[in-house]
């Protein structure tokens, strides 16, 4: 069984996303002999944002040298995505959304014919079968009811470009009110922690 762990904070040793992310994998790894883990930092290996060059080269084109080494990473995350069984996300919320980083991964393997295809019934989800568990982290209040919750475009983000491209099976392990002062971080975080220890095994 192959597990991807995926990384995307800027904040390095003091993000939350990543020390909840690396509680998920430590659980999953601990439950699953044999569990094959591989590892993905956007922070410090970003791929580049899309761009017309890529499009064309997908679909065909003779593409730049200067982008061979870009293409070559992107079709490896696809890979990487594709072969994995489970995939963990730490994900933590800049600007009411996820990081670029985060984003220009998700725009390498969101691809028409890989991930999901347009047919005569629709769009049909082609990554089904795995399963994704997200590490988010968000600086104030955006659950039911909290008055900034139309402003979650993270976690409802991410829901839905995984459902569309088929994954059922998605998990969602939320801290936040972290920079709302030191107590409110470590009650968030703790409870993060807990919830990672108590994932169900893969
Ligand atoms: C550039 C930047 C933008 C942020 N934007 C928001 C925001 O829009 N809403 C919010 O609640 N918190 C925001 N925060 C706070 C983060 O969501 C919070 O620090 C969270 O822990 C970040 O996850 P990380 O620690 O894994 O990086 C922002 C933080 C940074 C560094």
């Amino acid at each position: 069984m192959k597990l991807l762990h995926i990384d995307s904070s800027v904040l390095g040793p003091n993000s939350v996303s990543r020390q909840v992310s690396a509680a998920i994998v430590q659980r999953l790894v601990a439950t699953t002999p044999g569990l094959d883990v591989a590892y993905r930092d956007l922070a410090a290996n970003p791929l580049a944002h899309l761009s017309g060059a890529h499009v064309a080269a997908r679909m065909g084109a003779e593409p730049e040298a200067a982008l061979s080494d870009d293409l070559a990473a992107g079709a490896t995350a696809l890979d990487d995505f594709l072969a994995a069984d489970i995939v963990i996300i730490g994900a933590p919320m800049y600007n009411f959304t996820i990081p670029t980083q985060l984003k220009a991964w998700i725009d390498r393997i969101a691809v028409a014919g890989k991930t999901f295809s347009y047919g005569p019934d629709g769009v049909k989800g082609l990554a089904g079968g795995k399963r994704i568990v997200i590490a988010l982290s968000r600086g104030g209040h955006y659950g039911a009811g909290a008055p900034a919750a139309a402003y979650e475009h993270t976690e409802t983000y991410l829901r839905s470009v995984f459902g569309f491209i088929g994954v059922t099976d998605i998990e969602v392990i939320v801290a936040e009110g972290i920079n709302l002062g030191p107590e409110h971080r470590e009650k968030a975080v703790a409870g993060a922690l807990q919830a990672a220890t108590d994932l169900r095994a893969a």
